[in-house]
């Protein structure tokens, strides 16, 4: 489905119209919202599905990529023929050196500047650009490149990533709380439709953003004998009356399609 409105609300389609219609029409525009699965449920997927719909719709999207490096998701897609390449990428992964490491605590991160996938090929030797990634980098990278470029829609993949490879300074979860609240109110004062993936885990763990986030969609996927189902459930979904079914979804070659 493409953008629309219904009544006052904007709507923004996620590029996969089973989801949309469980939706009621789309996300409600402008605001950001939990994609929560287990490895492999589909997250990422899910998420370019939303960034292609909006190249589609000849908006400037943005994806933060934490979780593989985006010459990985470049090569992965292509089986589905999705053409990424006017995605603009944050390429938020650690580089070689932090994953050589065995301290637990990670030190040196790679964070390139801001470039479309279809540079990022050229980018992936290049060593000099070490940066500590956390929250706040990301925020203020973003904060830079958004005072260029009118992104519509952003993706975080995934925020259990990126809080992994953050160096805390004690166990106190509230700074970190503060910065993605703050994250997430600079994206919506900018009208940006954001998804961020997680992991599901430790409740403790996923409370920021489960409180930040205006909904949350849950990717599962449960064996039936030797039959694997997926399903997608609208979790919870703020400001509109959605679908609160379990869906079952498959991957095709297609992407992904619901019912
Ligand atoms: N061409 C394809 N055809 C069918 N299924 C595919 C294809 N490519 C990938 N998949 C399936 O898609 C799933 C991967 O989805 P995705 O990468 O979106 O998961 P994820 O939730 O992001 O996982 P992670 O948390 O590990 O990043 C895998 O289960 C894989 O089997
Ligand atoms: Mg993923």
């Amino acid at each position: 489905m493409s953008d629309g409105r219904i009544g006052n609300i904007e709507r923004v389609g996620t590029g996969i119209p089973g989801l949309d219609r469980m939706l009621g029409g789309g996300l409600l525009a402008g605001r950001p919202y939990l994609i929560s699965g287990g490895s492999g449920s589909g997250k990422t997927l899910l998420a370019l599905s939303f960034l292609l719909e909006g190249i589609r719709n000849g908006e400037e999207v943005l994806l933060v990529a934490a979780d593989e490096p985006p010459t990985e998701i470049v090569e992965n897609v292509r089986a589905f023929g999705w053409d990424v390449s006017a995605v603009k990428t944050l390429d938020a992964n650690p580089g070689l050196k932090a994953f050589k490491r065995t301290a637990a605590v990670q030190e040196i991160r790679t964070m390139t500047d801001l470039r479309s996938m279809r540079d990022i090929a050229e980018d992936t030797k290049r060593s000099d650009l070490v940066e500590e990634i956390s929250i706040q980098s990301i925020h203020l990278k973003l904060r830079q490149q958004m005072a260029g470029t009118p992104f519509r829609r952003v993706v975080v993949d995934s925020m259990t990533s990126i809080r992994r490879f953050a160096v805390r300074s004690s166990n106190d979860i509230q700074p970190e709380r503060t910065e993605i609240q703050s994250l997430l109110r600079f994206l919506a004062e900018l009208g940006v439709t954001t998804l961020i993936t997680v992991t599901p885990g430790d409740p403790a763990v996923l409370a920021p953003e489960e409180i930040l986030s205006r909904g949350e969609i849950l990717l599962t996927r449960k064996w039936i004998g030797d039959r694997s189902v997926r399903q997608i459930k609208v979790l919870r979904m703020r400001g509109c009356a959605h679908d609160p079914e379990r869906r079952p979804f498959a991957i095709t070659p297609q992407g992904l399609v619901v019912g």
